[in-house]
């Protein structure tokens, strides 16, 4: 008898070892993916390299509706994304309009009608100051920023959907600062840390700070981010957190920037990162730095405009909101310990990617939880078979 309860609790270990593969199983392989078709074009209808930056578009057709991309370096970088409701919706490109920066209109997506969203962020500003008692803190002395619109941008050299855009001020002697776009037609994961959760509808920019000299050597930086999201502003900025931080390590956090509709908890648009930096071109644990950001407060419209193309062709009354992202804390290490920084951002539409528990996570968790369970039972069905035998022999007893 005890070896038949033996198995049937050795049944519900099994049970319950299927239930959670299963459920594993259906955490991997969540809802089929949504796809698009990408296709890449370098300065759309332009007959020659344009002076003053390129112009990228990345059409990404879903089922019945396109993504466009839109990466500029005419002024400071510029990624746009429009949101159309149909599949053949094209970008047009008024080129000596474009090229003059005084009107808006010159960059148009047709059919007008068929827009459901557009939003804009452009990378504006880079600023640094001199940390001198490594407290990390704002009020330490700033230098002038450098205005990424006056940079001088090479060419985008394009591999597939990702492009990379370099550009320096001469004071940077050899350094550059580098915005690398990728552009994705299913959801996945970067390869590097941290290993953004990205989908069909969101794009990845990584930004980095190599080889620039630093103006002191306790220099730390910051980068100044705008973010035009037609009616409805970039206005907050929610915190995420995770108790899994198997893709990156040490970080329990996600920050999403996002712009919803009044009253409503949708999401239009978003701008979502991790808190971290890393020091060195290989990420490494030992070489992450934190990252902090300040509230979203109000742009000038006139001012965004002029200082991005892009913005200033396909925007009639931008309006903006603005973030600075600073990296590193008191006591982190400064910039010139390795002369190199990096950051990724997800810019996309729709709810941000939300990362679920990792398989790992879960068989460690269901282990962890479940053992104790089935010793319990384990525990009760030997106790309750003991009482049961030793109240069946003391029934035998006084027969004897
Ligand atoms: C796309 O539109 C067509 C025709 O309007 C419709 O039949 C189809 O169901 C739509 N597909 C999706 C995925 O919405
Ligand atoms: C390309 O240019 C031609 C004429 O120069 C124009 O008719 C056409 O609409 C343009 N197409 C796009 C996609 O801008
Ligand atoms: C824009 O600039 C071009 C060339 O500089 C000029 O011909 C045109 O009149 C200007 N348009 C406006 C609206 O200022
Ligand atoms: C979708 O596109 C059609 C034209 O193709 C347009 O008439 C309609 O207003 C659009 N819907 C939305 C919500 O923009
Ligand atoms: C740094 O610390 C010194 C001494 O505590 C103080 O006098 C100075 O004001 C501090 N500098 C900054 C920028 O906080
Ligand atoms: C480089 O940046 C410095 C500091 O902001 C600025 O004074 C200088 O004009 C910039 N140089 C160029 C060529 O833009
Ligand atoms: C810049 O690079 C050139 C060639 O790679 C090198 O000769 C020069 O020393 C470098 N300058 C600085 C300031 O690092
Ligand atoms: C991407 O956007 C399309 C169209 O709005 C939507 O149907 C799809 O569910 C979205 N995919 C994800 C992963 O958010
Ligand atoms: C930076 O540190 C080095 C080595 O400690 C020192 O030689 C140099 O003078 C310092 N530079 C500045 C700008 O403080
Ligand atoms: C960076 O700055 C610190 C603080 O001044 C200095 O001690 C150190 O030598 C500098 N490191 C390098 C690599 O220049
Ligand atoms: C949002 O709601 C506020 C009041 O709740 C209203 O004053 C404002 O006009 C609304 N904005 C939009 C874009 O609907
Ligand atoms: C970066 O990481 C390597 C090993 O991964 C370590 O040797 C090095 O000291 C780290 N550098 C900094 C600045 O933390």
């Amino acid at each position: 008898m005890a070896a038949a309860a033996k198995t049937r609790s050795g049944g519900v270990c099994v049970v319950l070892l299927v239930c959670v593969f299963t459920s594993c199983q259906s955490w991997v392989h969540r809802a089929e993916t949504y796809k698009r078709q990408i296709s890449v074009q370098l300065n759309p209808n332009s007959t020659s390299p344009p002076p003053g930056g390129d112009l990228l578009h990345v059409r990404a057709v879903g089922d019945n509706d396109t993504l466009h991309f839109l990466f500029c370096s005419q002024g400071a970088p510029t990624l746009l994304l429009v949101h159309t409701n149909s599949s053949s919706s094209t970008v047009t490109v008024n080129w000596p309009e474009f090229l003059a920066r005084n009107n808006s209109g010159s960059l148009t997506v047709e059919p007008q009608s068929s827009i459901l969203y557009s939003t804009a962020i452009v990378f504006s500003r880079l600023l640094e100051y001199n940390d001198v008692n490594d407290t990390a803190e704002a009020t330490s002395k700033f230098f002038p920023p450098y205005e990424l619109q006056d940079f001088i941008w090479s060419h985008l050299r394009l591999s597939g959907p990702v492009a990379l855009l370099c550009g320096a001020n001469s004071t940077f002697s050899n350094g550059s600062l580098c915005l690398k776009l990728s552009v994705f037609d299913s959801e996945g994961r970067a390869q590097t840390w941290p290993q953004l959760l990205h989908s069909a509808n969101s794009s990845q920019v990584e930004v980095w700070l190599d080889g620039i000299v630093p103006r002191a050597n306790n220099s730390r930086f910051l980068l100044e981010l705008q973010a035009v999201g037609g009616a409805y502003p970039f206005s907050r900025v929610d915190v995420r957190r995770s108790i899994d931080d198997e893709y990156t390590p040490t970080i329990f956090k996600v920050s999403q920037w996002v712009s919803s509709a009044n009253g409503s908890s949708d999401i239009l648009g978003f701008v979502q990162w991790k808190p971290v930096a890393y020091l060195q071109s290989l990420p490494a644990l030992e070489n992450s730095t934190s990252c902090r950001y300040s509230d979203p407060v109000l742009q000038s419209g006139e001012a965004i405009a002029s200082s991005s193309a892009l913005i200033q062709g396909f925007y009639s009354e931008p309006e903006a909101m603005g973030l600075n992202v600073s990296f590193g804390l008191a006591g982190d290490p400064f910039y010139n310990n390795t002369m190199f920084l990096s950051w990724a951002v997800l810019v996309g539409i729709g709810s941000p990617p939300v990362d679920s528990f990792s398989p790992l996570v879960i068989t460690i968790m269901a282990v962890g939880l479940g053992t104790p369970m089935v010793l319990l039972l384990l525990g009760g069905v030997c106790v309750c078979l003991h009482k049961k035998r030793n109240s069946s022999t003391s029934t035998y007893e006084p027969i004897n």
